[in-house]
């Protein structure tokens, strides 16, 4: 369950989705985004615990040729990972008040991915937000369950023009007005 702290945006205001039955379905789609990613992205992923989050990163590292086990960093705050590009995965769920930014590492993690050498993926992402003036308009998601267990809706924002293609090619459909 999130906490108060944790609020999730507004699922009204994502206008692409997808639907995944499966964990597999899940890193394949996380799988897809990361064949696309050049260096330079930032991938916010937003959804309670056990949404899945974790393991759309796994799919996005496996499909930039990383090999080791990709876990959750809830307690590392970063866990990086070298492939065709780095990956830095971020999980703030549990960051405390005391702790900054700049004591683990983000924004070492950010020059690098302003320069184009890596690419930032973060879960429960909201302490980033502020931060990420400079960088290229984020990648957000929003992982919801559905009413079969297994069933997952991933939500997609992305300002940028390329964003309906991006969508496209990830095989998300235009949601409608409204809840979904
Ligand atoms: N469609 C699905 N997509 C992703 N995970 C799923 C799905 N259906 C069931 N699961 C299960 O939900 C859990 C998701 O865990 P995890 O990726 O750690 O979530 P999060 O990082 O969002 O807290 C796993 O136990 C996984 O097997
Ligand atoms: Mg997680």
């Amino acid at each position: 369950m999130e906490t108060p702290q944790h609020p999730l945006p507004d699922p009204a205001g994502f206008p692409w989705g997808i639907e995944t039955l499966s964990e597999q379905e899940t890193e394949d789609l996380g799988a897809r985004l990361g064949g696309r990613l050049e260096g330079g992205e930032t991938v916010l992923l937003y959804g309670p615990l056990g949404a899945g989050k974790t393991c759309f990163v796994r799919g996005l590292c496996h499909s930039l040729g990383i090999d080791d086990e990709v876990v959750s960093p809830t307690f590392t705050l970063v866990n990086t990972y070298a492939g065709r590009l780095t990956v830095h995965h971020l999980d703030f769920y549990r960051i405390d008040r005391e702790t900054s930014l700049e004591d683990i590492g983000v924004m070492e993690v950010m020059d690098e991915v302003a320069a184009g050498r890596a690419v930032l993926v973060a879960e429960w992402p909201d302490p980033l937000v502020p931060e990420l003036v400079g960088l290229a308009p984020p990648l957000i998601w929003l992982g919801t369950p559905g009413t079969d267990p297994d069933q997952r809706l991933w939500r997609l924002r992305y300002q940028d023009d390329k964003a309906a293609a991006l969508a496209a090619d990830l095989g998300l459909s235009k949601l409608g007005e409204g809840p979904c």
